[in-house]
């Protein structure tokens, strides 16, 4: 069997007294969607932060495909594929749209500082397909029509689409997405979950963490729960939603009993 895409072993942070992530263990195989849910808390994004490096560990071991990756800086971490969006949209402002997606590409376009500075024919060649495939993404995202706006002016649901975009433009081999739906109108988070719809089609491998349980049900595989950074739970929506220890940590019995109800 091949080794997963993401494996969380026995991971612990401590801070001072408190432990965020205690002790949690899971796996996130290759081209599935991961959910990470719990109550405000629970360690979420602390787990988020020691995936990426934000974040080290007290103990326990991160695996990239089968590679430790716990002791690597981000910039490493991100260079072997992995790409989040924050849980508060962190961006620059007034670039514009195509310009935001084009800073997620890797930095000098793997191009020599020479290459670079003397815009030699090979830097010119690697920034065209750059901008080639920074306009795909944006199109992909459903931003063309936006591309030379400040990316600062976009509506909310747009500007969280944006930073997908960019977070896409490393191609990247594992996708954290911290509540990606937070703040939207239901017609926006309709159309975020059409897009991780469409990128789970393309194989993209996700880690999803969001508070708005139908979305989170109806795209994940696979769900794992924490409460007080203690794993209590994991499978499939259907098992996760049902089990009595997630009814009565986070999701309260009417929540659990609409999640029943056909949608
Ligand atoms: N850098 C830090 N120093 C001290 N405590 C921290 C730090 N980061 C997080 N915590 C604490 O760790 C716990 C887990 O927080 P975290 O932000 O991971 O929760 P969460 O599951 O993402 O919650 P939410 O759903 O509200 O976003 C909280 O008690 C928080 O106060
Ligand atoms: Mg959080």
């Amino acid at each position: 069997m091949s080794a997963p895409r993401l494996e969380i072993a026995q991971l612990t942070v401590r801070f001072g007294g408190l432990a965020a992530v205690d002790d949690a263990s899971f796996a996130v195989a290759p081209g599935r969607v991961h959910g990470l849910i719990g109550p405000n808390g629970a360690g979420k994004t602390t787990l988020f932060n020691l995936v990426c490096g934000l974040v080290a560990p007290t103990s326990g071991a991160i695996r990239l495909d089968g590679q430790r990756i716990d002791a690597l800086p981000s910039w490493g971490r991100a260079k072997l594929g992995l790409a989040r969006t924050f849980q508060n949209i962190r961006m620059f402002n007034d670039m514009s749209v195509l310009e935001t997606v084009m800073t997620g590409m890797h930095a000098g376009l793997g191009e020599s500082l020479p290459a670079v500075l003397l815009r030699l024919p090979s830097f010119r060649k690697a920034e065209r397909a750059a901008l080639e495939k920074a306009w795909e993404l944006i199109d992909f995202v459903g931003l063309a029509d936006a591309a030379r706006r400040r990316s600062g002016d976009l509506p909310y649901g747009d500007q969280r689409r944006l930073e997908i975009a960019r977070a896409l433009a490393c191609g990247p081999r594992l996708l954290l997405l911290d509540e990606p739906a937070a703040g939207m109108n239901p017609s926006e988070t309709h159309a975020l979950e059409a897009l991780l719809e469409k990128l789970k089609g393309r194989g993209v491998t996700m880690l999803l963490v969001e508070h708005d349980m139908h979305f989170v049900m109806r795209l994940c595989d696979e769900i794992t729960v924490l409460n007080f950074g203690r794993k209590i739970s994991q499978g499939a929506p259907s098992d996760v939603r049902s089990d009595p220890a997630v009814v009565e940590a986070y999701l309260g019995a009417k929540v659990a009993r609409s999640l029943e109800a056909p949608q």
